[in-house]
């Protein structure tokens, strides 16, 4: 059998590797996107992309570690290595994807529009809010702006730098909608927007959701994709319909 020295070191510098030897997964995440990472009363971080991380890395027979990251500049992070990987909810666009390879999907979500309730009846499709007067927020950095500054030509755009500051303009009368990932907005209507949003959700856009790793490492991918897949496919006994059922299904 032979080992060819370039693929001896291909293997030696992927990340797989390092995780095993050093007996540690480090994961990069924004908490603040529920249902996928969010922190609890006791500042803990938890979620789908939480509970999916723990199993990855029982599965390499590592210790985990989460490395809350600022999202703007979480590719960075994982670039420079403060992480091997991004579990982050994480759309993968042809943007990012020239920068970090993703593993396949592991869920598709699609943006979704949360409105001003004093716009209802009078609005009742998202393209009917591309209006000069209206305004339009959203977190900066994310799939949901590039998605706005497509749809949305005469409108006024305004992005924040968190998911929570953007949406609270709408119920606060500074902005008239908040366009943001639909998992994300169904569960913040069925809390803070009662009374006070009305939710429009019709998807805008497609967007598949995946892990992110650094170019150049097919061991590393190798391994997500068929650990994912095998997670999907043991979706009776195993996480794929569990952690659905447990984070997305109300
Ligand atoms: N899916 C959106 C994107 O990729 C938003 C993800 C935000 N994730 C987070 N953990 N804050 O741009």
């Amino acid at each position: 059998l032979n080992m060819f020295a370039a693929d001896l070191d291909l293997w030696k510098n992927s990340t797989l590797n390092k995780i095993v030897q050093k007996g540690e997964l480090r994961v990069g995440l924004e908490p603040g996107y529920m249902p996928f990472e969010m922190k609890d009363k006791k500042g803990e971080v938890i979620g789908y992309d939480v509970d999916m991380a723990k199993k990855m890395a029982k599965e390499l027979g590592v210790k985990l570690t989460l490395v809350p990251t600022a999202w703007d500049g979480i590719i960075a992070g994982l670039i420079t290595d403060k992480y091997d990987i991004i579990i982050s909810g994480m759309t993968v666009t042809q943007q990012r994807n020239l920068e970090v390879n993703f593993a396949n999907p592991y869920l598709v979500v699609g943006q979704t529009v949360l409105m001003n309730k004093s716009l209802e009846g009078k609005i009742k499709t998202a393209q009917e809010l591309d209006k000069s007067g209206y305004t339009i927020v959203t977190k900066l950095g994310t799939s949901a702006e590039i998605a706005i500054k497509k749809f949305y030509k005469n409108a006024k755009i305004v992005t924040f730098e968190t998911e929570a500051d953007a949406v609270s303009e709408v119920l606060n009368n500074n902005a008239d909608a908040f366009v943001y990932d639909q998992p994300y907005n169904l569960l913040f209507m069925a809390d803070k927007g009662k009374d006070k949003l009305v939710h429009l959700d019709k998807a805008l856009t497609y967007e598949p959701l995946a892990w992110a790793i650094r170019k150049g490492d097919p061991d590393f991918l190798n391994w997500l994709n068929n650990f994912l897949r095998q997670c999907q496919e043991d979706k009776v006994v195993d996480f794929s319909n569990e952690l659905y059922n447990k984070w997305l299904v109300d």
